[in-house]
């Protein structure tokens, strides 16, 4: 079943192969980071992962009869989902299971994109949050060294394995179960932060821990779709600055304990109204990267078909209860129905016209600054005018982000 696996040059073929495919999807490969990706090999790290069959998440583990199709996925340039609901796929039941993907493993040009942007050097002390797999540490353990790396999952199933299969490799970075936006080994400081799963804005614990002229690369989202990666420099006076990579990217959330998943309510039908926007505008995820600077911090949207067959979409604000369903019409415009204080689709509208008259800005045109205290994401437009808007986390402050124009 498993000779494959014991079959050293077409092991080596398929991370030659991950590796072109990397260079075709990734901004820029280098030979370092090339060489990362040769030498690794992903398979030790996701031994049985998902593939999806329409609603249903299915586990996948090599058999005799189709080991050439799972090497083959193993080493495509796609991200591996791993656990769905907590529910690991090498615990899965055969039929699989529906539900929210919890852990994966990374595409792997976006983790080059990311790695790139990071800018390692051998012996760079260097912290991750998001073990997942334990793949994107046995890369930067390759890269750094693996007493240098210290990677942190908040899941201790995830973190036992990813830390047997890294000693399997003969790798022993620091595995560690814990939040990664607070746990830290005391008084850790580092040259490098990467976080490998998304947050509304920067835990101030990672502006402490990064040393000065240290890098961090993040991604950052709310709960629309549209994620982007920010990558800062730590300055002198404690503050952080820097901007959004051109790689867009969609990490599942950095969770906290405390936080239970907003329940998305019905909106029931009432009076509505016409809208001059549809909600499939969201599906961009450059322009919904930039609503999201105007929503609420804690915005859920949930969307799909009904069983009419109409493209629903629904936001809601648990911070205040209000609730908005968009209707797309097989003809005629969007139908908008609200339930509670406000229509949550008004400022997304807003939104969109600010985007339309600013031309449409590439998502690596948006510099952002941190302090513990406030982060800012701002766009200068080719005339001058700076545009701001604040980052606001969960539980911070109530209200859409706001953006304050400057002469
Ligand atoms: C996309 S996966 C990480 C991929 C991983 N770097 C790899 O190479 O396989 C995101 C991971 O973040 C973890 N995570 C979520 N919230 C966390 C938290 N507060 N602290 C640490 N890890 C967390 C999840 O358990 C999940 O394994």
């Amino acid at each position: 079943m498993t000779n494959i696996l014991g079959d050293e040059q077409r092991l080596l073929a398929a991370r030659v192969s991950l590796t072109q495919q990397i260079d075709r999807g990734s901004v820029v490969l280098s030979s370092r980071l090339a060489g990362a990706f040769l030498n690794v090999p992903r398979h030790p790290f996701v031994p049985v992962f998902y593939r999806r069959d329409g609603e249903r998440f299915i586990p996948w583990r090599i058999t005799d009869s189709d080991a050439d199709a799972w090497l083959n996925s193993v080493y495509a340039d796609d991200s591996l989902i791993t656990e769905v609901d907590g529910v690991h796929a090498e615990d899965a039941a055969p039929e699989g299971l529906t539900g929210i993907p919890t852990s994966s493993s990374t595409a792997p040009s976006l983790m080059a994109d990311m790695l790139d942007a990071l800018d390692v050097n051998e012996g760079d002390e260097v912290y991750e949050a998001g073990t997942g797999t334990g793949y994107n540490a046995g890369v930067l353990s390759f890269l750094v060294g693996d007493k240098h790396v210290t990677t942190i999952d908040r899941s201790e199933p995830l973190t036992a394995k990813a830390h047997a299969r890294l000693n399997a490799i003969g790798l022993a970075p620091l595995v560690i179960r814990g939040d990664g936006a607070r746990d830290f080994p005391a008084d850790a400081r580092y040259d490098r932060i990467i976080a490998t799963a998304s947050v509304r804005r920067i835990p101030p614990e990672w502006l402490t821990r990064l040393r000065p002229g240290g890098i961090m690369v993040v991604p950052l989202k709310g709960t629309l779709a549209g994620g982007m990666v920010a990558r800062l420099t730590k300055l002198p006076d404690g503050s952080a600055t820097g901007y959004i990579l051109h790689t867009p990217a969609a990490f599942m959330p950095l969770l906290s304990d405390s936080e239970a998943p907003a329940q998305v309510p019905v909106v029931p039908d009432g009076p509505c109204a016409d809208s001059g926007l549809s909600a499939r505008v969201l599906d961009d995820w450059s322009f919904s990267f930039f609503a999201q600077l105007h929503m609420p911090p804690g915005l859920v949207r949930s969307y799909g078909r009904n069983a009419d067959g109409l493209h629903v979409t629904t936001l809601y604000d648990p911070a205040d209860g209000s609730a908005t369903r968009i209707d797309d019409m097989p003809e005629g415009p969007p139908l908008v129905t609200s339930t509670g204080a406000r229509d949550l689709w008004q400022p997304i509208e807003t939104a969109h016209q600010l985007w339309q008259r600013l031309n449409r800005p590439r998502r690596e045109w948006f510099t952002i600054e941190a302090t513990a205290k406030e982060q800012t994401v701002r766009y200068t437009a080719p005339g001058g005018q700076v545009h701001r808007w604040r980052l606001r986390g969960p539980g911070v402050e109530v209200g859409a982000g706001r953006e304050d124009g400057e002469g």
